[in-house]
């Protein structure tokens, strides 16, 4: 059963890199929220094969609890680009900053130490909390596609949406 977890005021937002121990996580997490409702996948595309050098997984911890994950995959060093996904896997932390923080911290990484200038990432139309997050940090939708039927049987189109490295100082 899901803790609840109350009086969550600013908690420290950390990122530390995956470890083997981390990953009953998403078990937990799986239990708490229904993702298919939310996103296609919950890892980057390359981890169940082990493309360590396609992607780079963090976890996010909230007050040093580990409350989510984020990544990026299909990094292209020479397009310097790459693809964003995240979710934080206990409701009680959404809606707090938190997923905009973790996003500022490690897109910058991205673009000041790893060289890249973009940063791409695709939402559900109907995801109005993840859209609302990505604004704010500084993406934008450039691309629209059509509705489709997803994992949880809904049925809606989805954007492309784009941060550039100019992006940053905002
Ligand atoms: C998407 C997610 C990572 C965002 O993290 P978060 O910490 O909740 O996001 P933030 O608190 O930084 O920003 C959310 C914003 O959306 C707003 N919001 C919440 N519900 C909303 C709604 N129905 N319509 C419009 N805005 C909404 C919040 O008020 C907040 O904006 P504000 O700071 O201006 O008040 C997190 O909610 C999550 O894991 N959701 C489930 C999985 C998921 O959707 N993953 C992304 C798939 S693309």
């Amino acid at each position: 059963m899901k803790p609840k977890i109350d009086n969550i005021e600013k908690p420290k937002i950390q990122l530390r890199p995956l470890s083997k121990e981390d990953l009953v996580l998403w078990d937990q997490w799986k239990s708490y929220v229904d993702f298919s409702a939310y996103q296609t996948h919950l890892f980057p595309q390359g981890f169940a094969e082990n493309r360590m050098e396609d992607y780079l997984i963090f976890i996010i911890q909230a007050d040093l609890e580990p409350i989510g994950a984020i990544w990026f995959d299909e990094i292209n060093y020479s397009k310097e680009s790459a693809w964003l996904g995240l979710f934080i896997g206990n409701p009680d932390y959404w809606n707090k900053g938190i997923g905009s923080i973790a996003i500022k911290m490690s897109v910058r990484d991205m673009f000041i130490n790893r060289g890249l200038k973009s940063i791409c990432l695709k939402v559900r139309e109907k995801n109005h909390r993840a859209i609302r997050c990505y604004e704010k940090v500084g993406f934008e939708k450039y691309t629209y596609h059509e509705p489709e039927k997803f994992g949880d049987g809904s049925f809606q189109g989805w954007f492309e949406m784009v941060m550039k490295s100019q992006e940053l100082a905002n």
